[in-house]
């Protein structure tokens, strides 16, 4: 018998209702967030211009979201709070389901079984890795309720028969103090493991903080890549423990460099190359340095011999005298790409932030192409098993864009 759920009923903004009718998941600080309660779990609210009633889950101590849309009107059998457990284990059901086939497919040991609002988990993301299940949480709520969420992926994972894939599970609480270690919650949680992503092994430390040295949510999309890479001279900027890196190596590119300001990554990286040598036969270079240095050094010494490279910088990166934000500082290395590549040569360029919209980010570095001979000949999105929701744009945070140089 699952724990009662404190509910209250609250007005919100009438923003908030235009909001959560039009399937934007997040109800954001205002004066109306004021009066939630911090034993609050579940908040009712009825818009009385619309008629229209909703259940959220309520995330008091959050900084700016309060609340995270449950179910709305059309929605009645889930509107009820009684029926929370009932169709959280549902909804579970649906979002382990949903990913059978990627599983069975036997590619990856890297896969997200549930994205949080994408799959009506607000906040709620299930990383599997390896044959571990570690549950992200962005949300205050799902702590509160752990004891009983626990039992209910175990049912799910029983439910569509992959309960004996998993041998540990861990937490982990993602906000913005970057420092949230993995809590063993069942099972043995290793302090190290190796995990396969198409035909990669990658080292994963369980034990290193927040960032376990694979992103996950980039799988679908250096998959789109794998056949790119034969015979090619790429360069891998931004490379952490280098998934790009590895990823062209193994699909036969004749050389890579990798290039990061952090030496733990390039050490890191190294161990990854080790574990998969035997796997390529192209050549591998690793430069510690900051990727503006690295290039100025790269097109004076190698320019226009690239054939691919790759950028993929953190929102906020600091070269150790200004910090610049990801979408500036590609703006700024358009040129550089242009220089390093060959004819016919191509980059893809990341962002990673909710915090730019699509628009601003393809303008941006559109136009910047356009003074540098970069043509965009693509866009890249999340997909797969990281879906997202075309009425929550902060969901799409991963945008990519892929130019040729003419
Ligand atoms: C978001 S991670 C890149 C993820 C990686 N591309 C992948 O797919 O796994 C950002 C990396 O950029 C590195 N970094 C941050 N600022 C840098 C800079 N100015 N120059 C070079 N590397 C930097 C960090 O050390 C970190 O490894």
């Amino acid at each position: 018998m699952e724990t009662p759920l404190k509910t209250s009923n609250y007005e919100l903004h009438p923003a908030s209702y235009r909001h959560l009718s039009s399937g934007h998941p997040w109800v954001i600080t205002d004066k109306f967030t004021d009066s939630f309660g911090a034993k609050d779990r579940l908040i009712r609210c009825l818009c009385k211009k619309s008629g229209n009633q909703f259940l959220l889950i309520a995330d008091t101590a959050h900084p700016k979201i309060k609340a995270r849309l449950w179910s709305h009107a059309n929605e009645p059998e889930s509107l009820s709070p009684e029926s929370f457990f009932s169709v959280l284990r549902e909804r579970l059901i649906d979002s382990f389901s949903d990913r059978l086939r990627i599983i069975q497919e036997n590619k990856r040991q890297d896969i997200f079984l549930s994205f949080g609002e994408a799959d009506f988990l607000p906040g709620l993301f299930l990383m599997r890795l390896g044959e571990g299940l570690i549950i992200q949480s962005y949300s205050g709520f799902w702590k509160k309720i752990q004891k009983d969420l626990i039992p209910l992926i175990k049912e799910a994972l029983k439910e569509v028969g992959l309960e004996d894939m998993i041998s540990w599970i861990s937490w982990q609480e993602r906000n913005d103090q970057r420092d949230s270690p993995l809590k063993p919650i069942f099972g043995k949680m290793p302090t190290t493991i190796n995990v396969e992503e198409f035909g990669v092994t990658y080292k994963v430390k369980l034990d290193s903080g927040y960032d376990l040295g694979l992103f996950p949510d980039m799988a679908a999309i250096r998959e789109k890549f794998q056949k790119s890479f034969s015979s090619k001279k790429v360069l891998n900027l931004y490379a952490y423990t280098g998934a790009w890196s590895l990823m062209s190596l193994t699909a036969r590119a004749s050389h890579v460099t990798s290039v990061d300001l952090s030496e733990k990554y390039i050490n890191w990286l190294e161990e990854n190359i080790t574990l998969n040598e035997e796997k390529f036969r192209g050549e591998h270079r690793s430069i510690t340095s900051s990727v503006s240095s690295a290039l100025k050094k790269l097109e004076k010494s190698e320019p226009n011999s690239f054939d691919f490279i790759i950028c993929d910088p953190p929102s906020f990166s600091s070269d150790g005298k200004k910090t610049s934000s990801s979408l500036k500082s590609n703006e700024a290395h358009m040129s550089s790409f242009s220089q390093l590549l060959r004819k016919d040569g191509e980059v893809i360029v990341f962002v990673n932030t909710h915090a730019l919209s699509w628009k601003k980010v393809k303008d941006t570095l559109i136009s910047s192409g356009k003074k540098n001979k970069l043509r965009m000949i693509g866009s890249l999105n999340l997909s797969s098993d990281c879906p997202t929701l075309s009425s929550f744009p902060e969901g799409e945070y991963l945008k990519g864009l892929h130019f040729k140089k003419i």
